[in-house]
């Protein structure tokens, strides 16, 4: 057992800037899946926007945001994170981020600022094409150096524990309260006891779901199927990103090309040199991210090709050596030189804009549970988020979640006693076969019926497989010892559902959820969230063995 005062499940932007803004006298727990670098914020590339140039102005960025986000982004939560994106570019910067400068006409050294689509201005700060590194490495340093944070890298969170589903309450106790989690330690194959008065999920998103995907494998959506078996409300799972220009490659995995190359220039390219991103919006290449993927996949199915091209070598080499370090490299290595030739690129699941619902200050549905980062829904991004926001999000809402945390503080919070994991009834697993079968079929079926393009047949499709995976995973987790790859299963199943489910009951087409049978948006749906909520719902997944 471990006895913790807060315990941060995720050690990405926002779980490790969570740590580091806690009062220091709290002992925190840090934990992640892998090691500490495994999630996506290590991956990001383009960088965060924030307003710095003198002629842009927050106003400007909100209006760009809502824009992307199609009709149902939340003011408030636009607000709230777009006010903070100097403020956050300076904490980091005072972490030791090196951001990339450049030399004003005054000599003097400014942030350089790129361009992504969405963004009528210039206001993504970044280094080079490997922002999301530099600011991970930055975190884990500092964080390294506090004596009151802990961390446990190779330790997966499978379920939370909460007051309602494990513990002994009177019968009209309707209180639901977290009060730690259960964590297989993958080094020694135990499963822990966390104990800890405020929890925090910082888990990321769920784009492996998806058979081709510009994100880490631990991208299985954990925080939010654990979040929703402790009885909180998602919200806008149907809302999922695909990022335009992934590399098309037979064999190496889905590798991102940053849309900050579309920023400075790049074209999309048909197999015969002809451009077509105008046909579809008059941003063309710089419109967001959900009409510039449609208008890929259309083309690709219109022409029957298997991919198109992005094309940047009408510029210098050094340019798109300077800017593009690492992208150049790695298309390099792959065969393709950037700078002489276009490049093949298909568009891949990139990000998940829904989530677990959380208040501008990362509360939950449930007490002392709180949730921040990619792994949320805050009202944000709407239908679609705009480039370069999610990072920024991760900053500004583990800023204000540790706002909260620390005015609560730990004293009034009383102790509680917990019930350690019971494995007693389970045995080591005969057919391990069966999970990675089953991940395989998931992931492929989500990508052929619930992906850019759906339809209601599709959607009924992917339900069916969806309930017979269920079921069949169910079965197999409360007989057997767990795994990681079972866990993540488990949840993965569990996140394809919601999104399924949430696709279905949306009957128009908005942001990042275009349907055939729907065509168009139906402005009495604008402003008007999916939401799902465990407390109503027959199909919430089985309690764990160990309840
Ligand atoms: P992550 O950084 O994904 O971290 C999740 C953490 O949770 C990990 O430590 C993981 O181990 C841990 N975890 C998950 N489940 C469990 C569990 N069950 N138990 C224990 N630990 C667990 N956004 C931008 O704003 N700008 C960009 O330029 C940009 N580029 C991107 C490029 C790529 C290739 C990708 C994939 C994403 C990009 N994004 C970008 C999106 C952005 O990187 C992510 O949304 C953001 O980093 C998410 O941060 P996070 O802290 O919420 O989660
Ligand atoms: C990119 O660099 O294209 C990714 C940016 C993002 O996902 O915000």
């Amino acid at each position: 057992m471990h006895d913790f005062d807060v315990l941060i499940i995720g050690s990405g932007a926002a779980g490790l800037s969570l740590a580091l803004r806690l009062q220091h006298d709290f002992r925190i727990a840090v934990i992640s899946k892998g090691p500490l670098d495994d999630g996506s914020t290590a991956w990001a590339q383009g960088g965060i926007s924030a307003v710095i140039d003198n002629e842009d102005s927050i106003e400007q960025h909100m209006e760009d945001t809502m824009d992307a986000g199609a009709g149902l982004c939340d003011e408030a939560a636009v607000l709230h994170t777009v006010s903070h994106g100097k403020e956050m570019i300076t904490w980091l910067q005072d972490l030791g981020v090196e951001f990339t400068y450049e030399t004003g006409r005054d000599g003097k050294k400014y942030l350089h600022l790129t361009r992504e689509g969405g963004h009528t201005h210039r206001r993504v700060v970044h280094s080079a094409d490997a922002t999301g590194w530099a600011i991970e490495n930055a975190l884990i340093k500092n964080t390294n150096q506090k004596d009151n944070i802990e961390l446990f890298d190779h330790h997966i969170a499978i379920d939370l524990i909460t007051t309602h589903k494990h513990l002994q309450r009177r019968a009209n106790d309707k209180s639901n309260q977290c009060v730690g989690a259960y964590v297989l330690d993958t080094n020694d194959n135990q499963v822990k006891t966390f104990k800890a008065k405020h929890v925090i999920l910082a888990t990321g998103g769920a784009s492996k779901v998806y058979l081709y995907t510009s994100n880490p494998d631990g991208a299985s959506g954990d925080g939010i199927a654990m979040a929703w078996r402790a009885g909180c409300r998602v919200a806008n799972m149907e809302f999922m990103q695909f990022h335009p220009t992934c590399l098309y490659h037979p064999t190496a995995k889905s590798y991102l090309i940053t849309e900050a190359v579309r920023g400075e220039g790049g074209k999309l390219l048909l197999p015969n040199g002809s451009e077509f991103a105008h046909e579809f919006d008059p941003r063309g290449v710089l419109a967001p991210r959900d009409i510039v993927a449609r208008a890929i996949d259309y083309k690709m199915k219109q022409v029957g090709v298997d991919c198109v091209y992005l094309d940047i070598s009408h510029k210098p080499k050094k340019f798109i050596q300077d800017h593009f370090p690492n992208v150049y490299a790695r298309c390099l290595k792959l065969g393709h030189d950037m700078s002489k030739e276009p490049v093949p690129v298909v568009p891949a699941a990139h990000y998940t804009c829904g989530g677990v619902m959380t208040d501008l200050q990362g509360q939950t549905d449930v007490d002392h549970l709180y949730a921040i980062g990619e792994t949320t829904h805050t009202g944000l991004h709407g239908a679609n988020r705009m480039a370069s926001n999610s990072l920024l999000e991760c900053l500004v809402f583990a800023s204000s979640t540790s706002e909260l945390i620390n005015s609560k503080g730990i004293d009034n919070i009383s102790s509680v006693d917990i019930p350690a994991w019971d494995a007693s009834r389970v045995t080591e697993p005969d057919e391990e076969i069966v999970v990675a079968h089953n991940w395989d079929e998931l992931r492929r079926f989500m990508w052929d019926y619930v992906g850019i393009v759906r339809t209601n047949k599709r959607l009924q499709r992917a339900k069916h497989r969806a309930d017979l995976l269920s079921s069949e995973i169910d079965e197999y987790y409360s007989h057997f010892r767990v795994s990681s790859d079972l866990i993540e299963l488990r949840n993965l199943t569990l996140v394809a559902d919601l999104i399924i489910r949430s696709a279905l009951s949306r009957k128009e087409s908005r942001g990042l959820h275009y349907t055939l049978d729907f065509p168009d948006a139906n402005a009495s749906l604008e402003n008007v969230d999916t939401v799902l909520d465990p407390r109503l719902d027959t199909t919430i997944a089985k309690p764990l063995y160990a309840s």
